[in-house]
């Protein structure tokens, strides 16, 4: 695996692989890597003929009294897991590389950007947006691999690609779990040994109000409290900073009951949040 830490080497190098036609998958994350990262590298994989995954802890999108500081960093951990999975390119920029001093451009993505995660976490989605647009211009994938978990980053993401004519495909992967139910995540890591079954209550409660929204015991403008309770039952949960029922596409929360519904939390647990979603069609779940 090449290891590139400069953006105008990884842009030269991809301008190579480019011009003998190769489709290149392109995987980008923060690091400590899990299973739910290496789902979306082996994805990529299959369905391209290089792979390269980024590693960047982007400070622009953590606000300022957010985890950035002790965010989870394990580089050597992490090349052994891509060497294994035969990644071809590791992309893992210093952060003055890729914000040099003057560095004053952001790419805002409107009002899905600003319900949900957007809401809480202020500034984020234009953290993300602005990271992701520089890595596909330095990276240009055919395609980019994301998960489900982080939902409503992936709709931030179609819609920029969609709205400044970028020539990238983005793919979104199931939500790799844990047996228990927890979505994989970096942050899982911050848990205690008695935090860690209790964070299995967000899964749980997003499944118990599908089948009672399916079943027809509740309605769809009874998630909001059904799901909450569910949550705050499990005495661990600090706070929610959400829970409820969202249009897919635009994530306004629905009043209504529509064809596909997006079912989605964002969870305290003491000092670590954690967020997860179904996506269900009242008789179909996954
Ligand atoms: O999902 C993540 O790990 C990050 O938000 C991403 C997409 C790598 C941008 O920093």
């Amino acid at each position: 695996m090449e290891i590139i830490r400069i953006p105008k080497v990884m842009q030269d190098t991809v301008g190579g692989l480019l011009i003998r036609g190769r489709t290149i998958g392109f995987v980008p994350t923060m690091g400590a890597l899990h299973e739910g990262h290496l789902s979306l590298v082996r994805r990529s994989r299959e369905e391209n003929e290089k792979t390269v995954v980024s590693i960047f802890v982007n400070p622009l999108q953590f606000g300022p009294s957010e985890d950035f500081a002790r965010y989870p960093r394990d580089i050597e951990g992490d090349v052994e897991k891509l060497e294994a999975e035969r990644v071809d390119i590791l992309f893992m920029p210093e952060a003055s590389l890729m914000y040099p001093v003057g560095f004053s451009t952001r790419v805002e993505v409107g009002t899905i950007s600003e319900t949900m995660c957007g809401a809480c976490r202020p500034g984020h989605f234009a953290g993300v947006a602005t990271v992701v647009a520089k890595l596909f211009h330095i990276v240009k994938p055919t395609r980019a691999y994301f998960g489900q978990k982080d939902f409503q980053q992936a709709v931030v993401i179609r819609r920029m690609v969609k709205d400044l004519n970028m020539d990238v495909e983005i793919v979104v992967c199931p939500t790799v779990r844990e047996k228990d139910g927890l979505a994989m995540s970096s942050r899982n890591m911050y848990l205690s040994g008695e935090q860690r079954p209790a964070a299995a209550v967000l899964f749980r409660s997003l499944k118990g109000t599908a089948e009672s929204l399916a079943s027809g015991i509740i309605q769809i403008g009874e998630v909001r409290h059904v799901l909450r309770q569910k949550i705050l039952s499990e005495p661990a949960v600090s706070s929610v900073d959400y829970a409820g029922a969202y249009d897919p596409e635009t994530l306004e929360e629905l009043a209504e009951p529509k064809g596909e519904i997006l079912l989605a939390c964002a969870v305290w647990i003491g000092s670590t949040r954690l967020i997860d979603n179904i996506l269900i069609n009242i008789k179909k779940e996954r």
